[in-house]
């Protein structure tokens, strides 16, 4: 007996004109792995609200057609019931955090305490699931005195020790460094093993691809398909929706080698054994679509000079000591585990943190003395939360407070901002509130709203947090746009294929120190650094060194 079941479902908020969710009608067995794919905007959000009753006793609407789940009419039920045995991961894990509790563990243990459930059962549960996701040693800290990654497990962790029925998990991983995000897979692919039902919306397709048992395809409100994820992802239709295949479907389309059933694999193993089979070895270019950069040649003018820089938050607990490292105008991703120091580092560098002890220059110039204010129109900062960095109530102004800040005219800011919004792919958006925004998008007006200052140097903290292929894209784009004009654009980043295909200089970070750094060709192919700083190498490159190509 399923254990989900949507009937003709349609859903419109309130307020608006366009169905978010469009006749939609599906069946999901207890214990099974669905994963959700789909563009920025296709509803996939909503439909994962609208099995936990959010959609639509929340957001009220409008509603139509039936969902059952756990044989209990959505539609009727109280979401505080709902939640009882259907845990919802949010996208943004600030959302999460009840800041109710002063420390992880008891964050972690708010919920069940609510459900009454026995002090040692609750020690036993938090511990262990915070022991899987590596946030145990974090556990008498303040949740919101975390980097983005360990507060996005935090969030993660709260929901899986209530061990409910069916868990949804909204882009879980968009924060958590490579090594981290294959252990969220494989601790919810273990729960349905005992029967827990997991549904999961995911941009990273290489991934959900690998664990789900199906997927459901989503365009504009509607199901488009849902099937397996080699039928899934071997549609030849899937650019309409957006949709980049995962690597391997990509290179093994590219070589012809499909499954007996005509499908293409979807998982490193499958397509290894088909090559090998084959006798055949991928190109270098092969599957990555990779373009190659074009910053101006040979300018390598010393931007930034870090010398012998000690950091911390608090006294006793250093987050950098002795730390140097020189920047020039190349486009530079960041990249490492989880805590490593990444956002503290970039931080230094806008001024918004002083070293506690050593230097930092910027052109010669030294900045660990000079307010925010003095380096606003040199060092431009997109936060890794855009709702830290957005406060005005509409895209326009947004973008153009920080032009006018540094002192533009009105008429030059809005010209720089409507170039920018167009660059970021906001054209016509100008007029809403960025609270009405989704993420994506109010990353992109985060992201918009700095480009638009002009500044020298642009740094972009994890860019690429929440947004589809197409977004990506964009992104891309804008840093190779910005670099060609000489501007330095540095990145902190957690998709490696991305941090192959735009950069020209890779920094490895782990624990307040640079374990490495160098041409993304050379970082990648360190065994040890990749995996003391929790990374993975990208998907092409794992299968052609798998393959001794
Ligand atoms: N406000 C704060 N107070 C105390 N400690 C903090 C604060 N912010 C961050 N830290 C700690 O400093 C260390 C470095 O954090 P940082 O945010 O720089 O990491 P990061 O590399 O950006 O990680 P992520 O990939 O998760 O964003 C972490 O151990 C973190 O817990
Ligand atoms: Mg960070």
């Amino acid at each position: 007996m399923s254990i989900i079941k949507a009937e003709h479902l349609k859903y419109r908020y309130p307020n608006t004109e366009k169905l978010a969710l469009n006749d939609i009608s599906l069946e999901i067995e207890k214990g099974e792995f669905i994963g959700i794919a789909g563009r920025n905007g296709a509803g996939k959000s909503s439909l994962g609200q609208a099995i936990n009753g959010l959609v639509p006793r929340f957001y009220n609407g409008a509603y139509g057609g039936r969902v059952e789940v756990n044989g209990r009419l959505v539609e009727e039920t109280p979401v505080e019931e709902m939640c009882e045995f259907v845990g919802l991961i949010f996208q943004n894990p600030f959302n999460q955090l009840s800041g109710a509790a002063e420390t992880v563990f008891n964050e972690v243990a708010y919920g069940l305490q609510n459900l009454g459930i026995e002090p040692e059962i609750i020690l036993s549960r938090v511990e262990q699931v915070l022991k899987r996701l590596d946030i145990w040693q974090y556990r008498d800290r303040n949740p919101f005195e975390l980097s983005g990654g360990q507060m996005q497990r935090v969030a993660i962790a709260s929901i899986l020790c209530m061990e409910p029925d069916i868990i949804i998990l909204d882009e879980p991983t968009s924060q958590l460094d490579p090594q981290g995000t294959e252990e969220v897979f494989r601790v919810v692919d273990d729960l349905t093993e005992t029967g827990i039902t997991i549904i999961m919306i995911e941009q990273k397709l290489e991934k959900l691809a690998h664990y789900a048992d199906r997927i459901i395809l989503m365009s504009e409100g509607r199901v488009i398909d849902f099937d397996t994820p080699e039928k899934i992802f071997s549609r030849d239709d899937l650019s309409e929706y957006g949709i980049k295949p995962p690597a391997f479907t990509r290179i093994c389309r590219e070589y012809g080698l499909s499954l007996p059933d005509g499908t293409y694999p979807v998982k490193l193993e499958d397509t290894k054994r088909l090559f090998l089979e084959k006798n055949i070895r991928p190109l270098k270019e092969a599957g990555t679509g990779a373009l190659r950069l074009n910053s101006k040649d040979g300018d390598t003018e010393e931007l930034f000079r870090m010398e012998n820089v000690d950091f911390y938050y608090t006294e006793g607990t250093p987050i950098f000591q002795k730390l140097s490292l020189t920047l020039n105008n190349r486009p530079t991703a960041i990249i490492g585990q989880n805590g490593a120091g990444k956002t503290t580092l970039v931080r230094l560098l806008k001024g918004l943190l002083k070293p506690v002890g050593g230097s930092i220059y910027f052109k010669n110039d030294d900045i660990s003395k000079k307010t925010v204010a003095m380096l606003a129109d040199k060092v431009g900062y997109v936060f890794q939360n855009p709702d830290d960095q957005i406060f005005k109530y509409n895209v326009l102004d947004e973008t153009m407070f920080g032009p006018l800040n540094i002192g533009m005219s009105e008429e030059k800011a809005k010209e720089e901002a409507l170039k920018a919004l167009e660059l970021m792919g906001l054209k016509g958006r100008e007029n809403v509130n960025p609270y009405d925004l989704e993420l994506y998008e109010r990353k992109m007006t985060a992201i918009a709203s700095v480009v638009a200052m002009d500044t020298d140097v642009i740094i972009l903290d994890e860019p690429t947090i929440a947004q589809d292929y197409e977004g990506r894209k964009l992104i891309g784009d804008m840093i190779r746009h910005l670099s060609s004009e000489g501007k330095l654009v540095i990145a902190i980043l957690h998709d490696m294929d991305f941090v192959e295909e735009n950069f020209e200089r890779v920094i490895v970070m782990a624990h307040g120190r640079i374990l490495s750094e160098g041409s993304a060709e050379k970082v990648f192919s360190e065994d040890e650094v990749l995996s003391e700083a929790k990374l993975q190498k990208p998907y092409i490159t794992a299968l052609r060194e798998l393959l001794g190509a």
